[in-house]
């Protein structure tokens, strides 16, 4: 079952069975985990990094308080806990290319903090309570099934929508800002892999560094206008979401998520690209 504090709708009606709940309510989590019985859940609720530097009593309220709450309610019913953390748990004194899985962790957002903070307390549950925690950082995710949640990465799904409506996109982001990135059935491949993984073989868990491919606004540029030829890009930069991107990696090292639980991405920036502008002009 899927829960959200906001009622699915518009775009993204939900498809199963669905209910309101507020995350941070630990007794509603532990309601919600008894009826259905749950034996994993998937904690996805958050703030994400540029709605957390607008708000960061907010981000740290939401992101901490849901994770403790959900945490909690598992070492209570038995249950596991998958929690992702991000590139943004990453810092500007953080080796950037390639960020090794263990590295200096010292981001300089609030968002990264809580996913920081977020990793050290799963990994605490995990060896004080035998808690059942896994996670993976995720780096941008490419979806068409969704519209951006606020975060830095936002522009490599805005700039299809904006192709495929306008054949051109204005980016926050200056053209050279290369960050990683992954498509969305790969980033659901991940979650559920690394949870069904053989734990006898997990050295890591909170969190796997998982990546597919590296994009910056010229580079993905050049690729969409292999489909749409007059496509253009220009650049009005916002100074907090580029400083943001620049403290993050340019290429995260995911060989511990390869060689622990064989991670191996399908889509990379071509058959992403492919697929998007597919799915966004059959759009009804
Ligand atoms: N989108 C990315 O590029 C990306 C990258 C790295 C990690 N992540 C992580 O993946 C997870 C999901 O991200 P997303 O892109 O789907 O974010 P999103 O903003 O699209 O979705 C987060 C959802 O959490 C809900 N929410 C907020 N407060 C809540 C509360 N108190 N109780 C219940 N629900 C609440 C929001 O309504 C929203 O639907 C987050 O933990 C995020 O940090 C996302």
């Amino acid at each position: 079952m899927a829960t959200d504090i906001r009622h699915p709708g518009g775009d993204a009606p939900a498809d199963g069975p669905f209910q309101v709940l507020d995350a941070t309510d630990p007794k509603a989590v532990g309601q919600a985990v008894m009826r259905h019985r749950a034996d994993t859940v998937y904690h996805l609720a958050a703030i994400l990094s540029a709605i957390g530097e607008k708000d960061p009593r907010l981000a740290w309220h939401v992101n901490m308080t849901s994770l403790e709450a959900v945490l909690e309610v598992a070492r209570e019913q038995g249950c596991a806990v998958f929690t992702p953390s991000s590139i943004g748990a990453f810092g500007p004194n953080t080796p950037k290319d390639p960020t090794p899985q263990d590295t200096i962790m010292r981001p300089s957002t609030m968002y990264g903090i809580t996913k920081v903070a977020g990793e050290l307390l799963c990994d605490y549950y995990h060896t004080r309570y035998g808690v059942d925690t896994r996670g993976v950082r995720f780096p941008g995710l490419i979806s068409y099934g969704a519209p951006p949640g606020g975060g830095t990465t936002d522009w490599a799904v805005d700039i299809f929508y904006q192709a495929v409506e306008h054949g051109r996109y204005t980016c926050f982001l200056g053209p050279d800002a290369q960050l990683d990135m992954m498509y969305m059935p790969d980033a659901i491949d991940a979650l559920l892999q690394i949870m069904e993984a053989d734990a006898s073989r997990l050295v890591h868990r909170n969190a796997f560094n998982v990546t597919a491919m590296q994009l910056t606004p010229e580079g993905l540029s050049a690729v969409i206008r292999e489909h749409i030829p007059g496509f253009t890009i220009e650049y009005d930069v916002d100074p907090v979401r580029q400083a943001i991107a620049d403290s993050w990696p340019d290429r995260i090292d995911d060989s511990a998520a390869r060689a622990e639980w064989d991670w191996n991405p399908k889509f990379d920036t071509a058959a992403m690209t492919a697929d998007m502008l597919e799915h966004l002009r059959h759009r009804d």
